[in-house]
């Protein structure tokens, strides 16, 4: 139990998804009926991310170590996988939009101060959320888009780039040319050959993303959210990771949410800023995830989004640490999340609403 919290810390070793779900149902039992208090906080710097942030998290509890604010150690952590050109949901090497154009959106959100900075179809630019860190701390607004962004990038001095990678070009091309036979896009088997690059046949779409969310020993809490999008998405097209209180949350009295996959079910279900809702009415951080995830799995209500057994088909990821540095992680099926603590970084099981 963290001192006077009455909270059941966060897993100190990976387990399995079995064992993590067990242990998840025994603390939420000990823990939903107490409320956080804003006086709570964590006794060293905590992170969480998405699976891909392993390196984020530890980086950006360094930097929290080193002094700095929460909202710019997630941001430096979380630079590393946008400059990652192996990493094709974020930043250089993201897949791009149907017009084979790399598109970035990103949020900032700080706890202290209460400001939110985010840019949204961001082209040209690899580090979106240093972008959107300007955008916090040198303007009065929360949100500029597209042109705008781009412009107010290069005012503070953003070097610009292409950033599709010949991996994503090929990957683009795949995607377009296997769209329809009626166009006059074709692919090499379709002409008799087999190109050595089209090795896969099916093309999928990710919604990757990185979210990172951070707490120091002050019990001050900043979150940041980078992606690319959904790969080949109508231009312009802006999911959950831009948009604060969807993909990304902050209230300094009571922690910070996030979230990656699916931004078009955690834009209606506001997910983050609901996570943030329910840990301040006492539950924790995994609670408040898996219910949120409930709520996504009621509003959803088209069939094309459902499975046989009128699931959700789709997956949404979130990640939730609370004032007092209790962190959780619950996923609509089953995936995994990336976390630093005093136990150092770990990659570990997130609580699964449905089976795979
Ligand atoms: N969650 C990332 C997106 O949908 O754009």
């Amino acid at each position: 139990m963290l001192p006077g919290t009455g909270y059941t810390p966060a897993m100190s070793t990976p387990v399995s998804r079995r064992g993590f779900l067990k242990a998840a149902a025994v603390g939420a039992a000990a823990t939903s009926c107490s409320h956080v208090s804003p006086k709570l906080r964590p006794r060293a710097p905590v992170a969480i991310s998405s699976r891909n942030g392993i390196h984020a998290v530890e980086i950006a509890v360094r930097k929290m170590n080193e002094g700095l604010p929460p909202v710019d150690a997630a941001v430096i952590g979380i630079e590393g996988v946008e400059n990652d050109p192996n990493d094709t949901s974020v930043g250089y090497g993201g897949l791009p939009n149907e017009d084979g154009v790399v598109e970035l959106d990103s949020c900032t959100m700080d706890g202290p101060s209460g400001l939110a900075g985010a840019v949204a179809s961001l082209r040209n630019i690899k580090n979106p959320s240093q972008v959107a860190l300007k955008v916090m701390r040198r303007t009065d607004h929360v949100l500029l888009v597209g042109e705008g962004a781009l412009r107010f990038a290069r005012a503070h001095g953003f070097a610009e780039e292409n950033l599709l990678t010949e991996r994503a070009r090929r990957r683009w091309l795949r995607w377009k040319e296997g769209l329809s036979d009626q166009d006059d896009w074709i692919d090499l088997s379709e002409n008799g050959s087999h190109g050595k690059e089209y090795v896969d046949g099916h093309v999928e779409r990710p919604t990757g993303t990185i979210h990172v969310g951070c707490v120091n020993d002050k019990g001050d809490i900043g979150g940041c959210t980078s992606t690319s999008g959904l790969a080949f998405k109508i231009p312009g097209r802006v999911g959950d990771s831009p948009l604060i209180g969807c993909g990304n949350y902050v209230d300094n009295d009571y922690g910070v949410a996030g979230s990656t996959g699916r931004g078009e079910a955690v834009i209606l279900s506001n997910g983050a800023a609901r996570i943030v809702r329910y840990m301040a009415e006492g539950r924790s951080p995994t609670d408040a995830c898996l219910d949120a995830l409930r709520d996504i799995a009621r509003m959803t209500k088209v069939p094309r989004l459902l499975d046989a057994q009128g699931r959700p088909n789709f997956q949404v990821n979130f990640y939730a640490i609370n004032k007092a540095g209790q962190l959780g992680a619950a996923a609509m099926r089953p995936s995994q999340h990336s976390r630093m603590t005093e136990n150092g970084p770990e990659v570990m099981d997130s609580a699964a609403l449905f089976g795979g």
